[in-house]
């Protein structure tokens, strides 16, 4: 057995929402154990996107082996995890019960308390798993295929929101955009790998704005834009620049990003910024968000990659907090697909 200190709390972490199965080990919210991730990409590729009923099904064959591996990365065995946290929405419905099944299973089996996460929240909570320093309230730019937002943590578990996408989410425009212009699945990490071989001043796409709402957002129009380019392209037999798309599309994406963000830091007075979900992965974004923070005086977290894109780690960071409130989900715990952040 690892040596623990009496008061520490480790939490075993379960996430299934898409088409990652992951399961981690974390210790009091902050140190990462054990991070397993089996990803389901390669399939999915297949068909140029997820395919929810082959989503549950890989997740229903990896999710013991993906615990066990946590498990033993960690060197710990089941009767030294003090609880069991799963995300139990937002996501595919039937990705999730997988995870959400398990996990009751193993928390009533080993009579061990179990916590019920949001999804979002975790992103957010990755952030602490590698700034020991960072504390509640910040403000966070939530940026993943379902979702973004620019939310205000008040304290842990308890958000505001300030804004939120009328359409598509971030992620869900890379991958769009990447199989129009013929990059296919996953779009994001395609698109940025294009884009560094292209102009991003190439072509003038729109930046998407809300009136009157200045921290939504609004990326379908930008989508618009790049089919009728390409469509415009085609007509007129020009020749399409693949990477001057994926380049332009991206900084007009990252555009919108940062202006929408900078503008709540400053409105707001706050000095502590958040970077969260898999679209964070980006070093473009990452490299640009943090340019405009330094130049206004704020403090910018962004987690690591492979604790941007789904993982069970910032699950169990989520799953401390919780915790530490008291929380439990009784064994009538059930997926909830639109679970909001604010729930
Ligand atoms: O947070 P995440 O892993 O899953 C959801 O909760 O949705 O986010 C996945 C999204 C996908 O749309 C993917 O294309 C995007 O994040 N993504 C990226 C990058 N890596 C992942 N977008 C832009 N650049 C990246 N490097
Ligand atoms: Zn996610």
């Amino acid at each position: 057995m690892k040596e623990k200190a009496l008061n520490s709390i480790r939490i075993l972490a379960i996430e299934s929402s898409c088409d990652e199965t992951a399961a981690a080990v974390v210790e009091n919210g902050r140190q990462v154990l054990s991070n397993i991730i089996s990803s389901q990409v390669p399939m999915h590729t297949l068909y140029g996107g997820v395919v929810p009923e082959l989503a549950s099904r890989a997740h229903i064959e990896a999710v013991c082996p993906v615990v066990e591996e946590a498990l033993k990365a960690a060197g710990l065995t089941l009767p030294e995890i003090d609880a069991v946290a799963v995300t139990y929405g937002p996501g595919l419905v039937g990705a999730l019960l997988v995870g959400v099944a398990f996990g009751k299973a193993l928390a009533f089996g080993l009579n061990k308390p179990l916590i019920g996460v949001n999804h979002i929240e975790g992103h957010v909570s990755a952030a602490l798993l590698e700034h020991p320093d960072l504390e509640p309230p910040f403000l966070c730019l939530i940026v993943s295929g379902g979702h973004t937002n620019l939310a205000y943590m008040r304290d842990y578990g308890d958000f505001e929101i300030l804004g939120s996408t009328r359409d598509d989410a971030a992620g869900e425009a890379f991958d769009k955009v990447a199989r129009a212009i013929g990059l296919g699945y996953p779009g994001g990490p395609k698109i940025e790998k294009a884009a560094r071989e292209g102009d991003p001043a190439a072509i003038p796409f729109p930046r998407g704005k809300v009136d009157e709402a200045p921290y939504d957002f609004t990326f379908s129009g930008m989508k618009s834009a790049v089919l009728n380019y390409l469509n415009h392209a085609e007509m007129t037999g020009e020749t399409v620049k693949q990477a001057d798309v994926a380049a332009s599309f991206q900084a007009a994406v990252i555009d919108v990003l940062v202006s929408r963000a900078m503008h709540a830091v400053k409105e707001r007075g706050e000095k502590r910024l958040v970077l969260a979900g898999g679209v964070a992965a980006n070093g473009a974004l990452r490299g640009a968000l943090k340019n405009a923070c330094d130049k206004a005086g704020v403090a910018l977290y962004v987690p690591s990659p492979v604790f941007c894109t789904d993982n069970a780690a910032m699950i169990g960071a989520a799953g401390y907090y919780r915790f530490r409130k008291g929380e439990r989900a009784g064994l009538d715990l059930n997926a909830v697909p639109y679970l909001e952040l604010t729930e």
